[in-house]
């Protein structure tokens, strides 16, 4: 497995794909090109035969790091995947001379907040409705 940056150009029908099978079925090319306008995002995959089976995605939003996506595909999952793309993920953050990583999941992605605790992440809050639905986000900080 290796992991490989990807512009958008390039990569956002994987993009919707991967992140519209595995984290949510409303993504789509629109949703995916809105989100990163005008950002200086990073786009990388987990790529195995030729085969994108991770992704992750983060931007600058001020003084921090915001780590917008992680997806691994359903049939690659605890392989360690998740954790070595979040791992360069960091390592890509401090290189770009970061100290803070800014990240959010939802109280039903159990295995996000168990590798959000595993990474050492920290809780720094948590909303009710922050989507407009019934979901409660929680946000993670990390000090690298
Ligand atoms: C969260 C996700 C990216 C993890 O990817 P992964 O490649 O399976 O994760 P890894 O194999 O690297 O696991 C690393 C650690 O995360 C935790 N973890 C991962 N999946 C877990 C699960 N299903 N249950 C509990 N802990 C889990 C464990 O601590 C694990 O370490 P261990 O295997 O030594 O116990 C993957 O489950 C996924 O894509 N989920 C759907 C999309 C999603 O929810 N993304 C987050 C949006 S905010």
């Amino acid at each position: 497995m290796e992991i490989k940056e990807f512009s958008l150009s390039d990569s956002l029908g994987d993009i919707v794909s991967l992140g519209g099978k595995f984290i949510d079925h409303s993504y789509s090319k629109e949703k995916v090109q809105q989100r990163l306008q005008g950002k200086n995002f990073h786009i990388y995959f987990a790529v195995e035969n030729e085969n994108k089976v991770g992704l992750c995605i983060w931007f600058p939003e001020g003084k921090e790091a915001y780590w917008w996506l992680l997806c691994v595909d359903a049939s690659f999952r605890r392989k360690g995947i998740g954790k070595v793309l979040s791992q360069f993920l960091e390592k890509q953050i401090k290189h770009a001379g970061f100290s803070v990583i800014t990240a959010k999941t939802h109280t039903k992605r159990s295995a996000m907040i168990e590798l959000f605790k595993k990474l050492g992440y920290t809780e720094v809050g948590r909303e009710k409705g922050h989507w407009g639905d019934e979901r409660e986000a929680i946000f993670y900080e990390k000090k690298i």
